[in-house]
């Protein structure tokens, strides 16, 4: 059996989750059904990044400790998990014992291959973004993502990065980072050179201390990292699920945090000797104005909040507003014009129409037929097969769900155009089988996109439960079939 392992970054435990999280998470979580959809055996993993400096501060702001601080915000993002249906297999918080041994095991590997070496790190570190910076990379005194920087001087541990410049370069031909732009961006930047990395701490105690170094404990980003192999019971190789998941692992992110992904972790695990993601996928900021929408901005979507108007309703406006990888723009009204036009007015229309059209014709029952000739329906249907499937290979969400609204244009064209209304008999019979095939085949490839909606679709077009995987997509209704009571999918929204 084929398998697939998708993640989502590490939540930072230092605000309430917003609609850049449950970007991440929906992303990660169309991923992992669509595969499921495939008959891939599926690990999916999410959880919380509760270590670090703007941690421990932030704990001391509310006047907590770090424990009782982070053990209040991972519940948080447990809850939005919930909420938004994402079907995770695991959820990991790097403050577990399991993450503790894991962490320390790799920490030991790296130091046994002989990358790690003491010294001594005088520089900037931007506490908002965890991240160190050299005066070069300042830009009015700020780190070049405009976060704030304090200077630091403190006995640390390195990673001897600077020596994976050439195997990086050589592994990037394999293209593991999409969308291309990024991973230009991010070879541009191997280019320049590395510079070997700070990789503990001896000035902060929240975090996990190094092994036979305790006066130390590991900067919170190698840590973190960590925690896609802790998920698959690292520092045990051989159990079955690091065999089987690791090599086909597919990393979901944000463009901000592509640099720890795409060039420090596979580093990292060239150096413990073990093999490396098979993707890297970094999507766009959602935008509010001109501004990413960020806590430290004030100007955040709360994740209760996106909900308003129902799960797939966000999960469709996410995911076919802007190509994966850009920048979006989110506001309420952009929402609710998208549910009144594509969802109401399209979608809706088209099953509902249709399922109008059975029951006052045809007493709701699919009517038989005994050949199928092609239609304008049928031959899209044939056209867009291995289309809608490379569009989801290659991340193209945003072309997935054009290609789909395509299919339903032309239901709404074909009853526009062959009026069934006019007709009788067989020939009716015929037209109106041919719209609900073609809704039907719809309904499947909406399985992992929208999973609400594709569940009541199928269930009022009578297909049964165990006929509704990939495997199915070019077999057919069921003759007389009696179909239930047509409901309306979309309510539209007054703007
Ligand atoms: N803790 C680190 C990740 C460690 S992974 C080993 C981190 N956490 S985060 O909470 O700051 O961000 C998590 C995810 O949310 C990232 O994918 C990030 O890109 C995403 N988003 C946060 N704000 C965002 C937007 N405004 N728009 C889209 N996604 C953004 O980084």
């Amino acid at each position: 059996m084929a398998h697939s392992y998708v993640t989502t970054p590490l939540y930072y435990v230092n605000a309430d989750p917003h609609l850049g999280h449950v970007y991440t998470t929906i992303v990660a979580d169309v991923w992992a059904r669509y595969r499921r959809w495939l008959g891939h055996e599926v690990f999916f993993s999410t959880g919380t990044d509760e270590h670090g400096q703007k941690v421990a501060e932030k704990a001391k702001e509310h006047n907590q400790t770090p424990q009782e601080h982070v053990n209040h915000y991972s519940q948080v993002f447990r809850a939005m998990t919930r909420g938004l249906n994402a079907t995770c297999d695991d959820f990991i918080r790097t403050t577990e014992v399991r993450h503790h041994k894991a962490a320390a095991a790799f920490w030991k590997n790296l130091e046994e291959s002989g990358f790690i070496y003491k010294g001594s790190y005088e520089g900037w570190y931007a506490l908002r973004d965890e991240a160190f910076y050299k005066e070069a990379d300042l830009v009015d005194g700020r780190a070049p993502t405009g976060a704030e920087v304090q200077w630091m001087s403190e006995e640390c541990y390195f990673f001897a990065l600077s020596k994976f410049q050439d195997p990086l370069l050589e592994w990037y031909k394999t293209h593991p980072i999409s969308p291309a732009s990024r991973q230009n961006e991010v070879i541009e930047f191997v280019k320049k050179g590395l510079r070997d990395l700070a990789v503990s701490r001896s000035s902060l105690t929240w975090g996990i201390p190094v092994p036979g170094h305790e006066s130390h404990v590991m900067y919170v980003w190698i840590e973190a990292l960590v925690n896609y192999l802790t998920v698959l019971d690292y520092p045990n190789t051989q159990s079955s699920k690091m065999q089987n998941f690791w090599p086909q692992a597919v990393h979901i992110m944000g463009k901000d945090i592509i640099t720890f992904h795409g060039v420090y972790w596979p580093a990292f695990l060239m150096a413990a000797n073990l093999p490396l993601p098979k993707k890297i996928h970094a999507h766009g900021w959602w935008m509010v104005g001109e501004e990413k929408m960020s806590k430290s901005l004030g100007n955040t979507v709360s994740w209760k909040e996106t909900l308003k108007y129902g799960e797939d309703p966000l999960r469709y406006f996410l995911l076919s507003h802007t190509p994966f990888g850009e920048d979006g723009r989110f506001s309420f009204s952009a929402l609710e014009h998208c549910i009144n036009t594509d969802l109401a007015n399209v979608l809706g229309n088209a099953v509902h129409r249709v399922l109008s059209f059975l029951h006052k014709n045809h007493r709701g029952c699919i009517p038989g037929v005994k050949s199928f000739d092609p239609t304008p329906l049928s031959q899209w249907q044939e056209e867009s097969d291995t289309k809608l499937h490379s569009f989801m290979e290659h991340f193209q969400l945003h072309s997935f769900a054009g290609e789909l609204w395509k299919g339903l244009r032309l239901v709404n064209q074909y009853i526009d155009q062959e009026k069934p209304w006019a007709c009788v008999g067989e020939i009716q019979g015929h037209i109106l089988r041919n719209a609900l095939e073609c809704l039907r085949y719809i309904g499947l490839w909406l399985r992992f996109f929208l999973p609400t909606t594709s569940e009541t679709m199928l269930n009022l077009l009578g297909v049964p439960t165990n006929e509704r995987s990939q495997a199915y997509l070019h077999a057919s209704l069921h003759d007389q079939v009696s179909l239930p009571t047509p409901t309306v999918l979309f309510q539209k929204t007054t703007l």
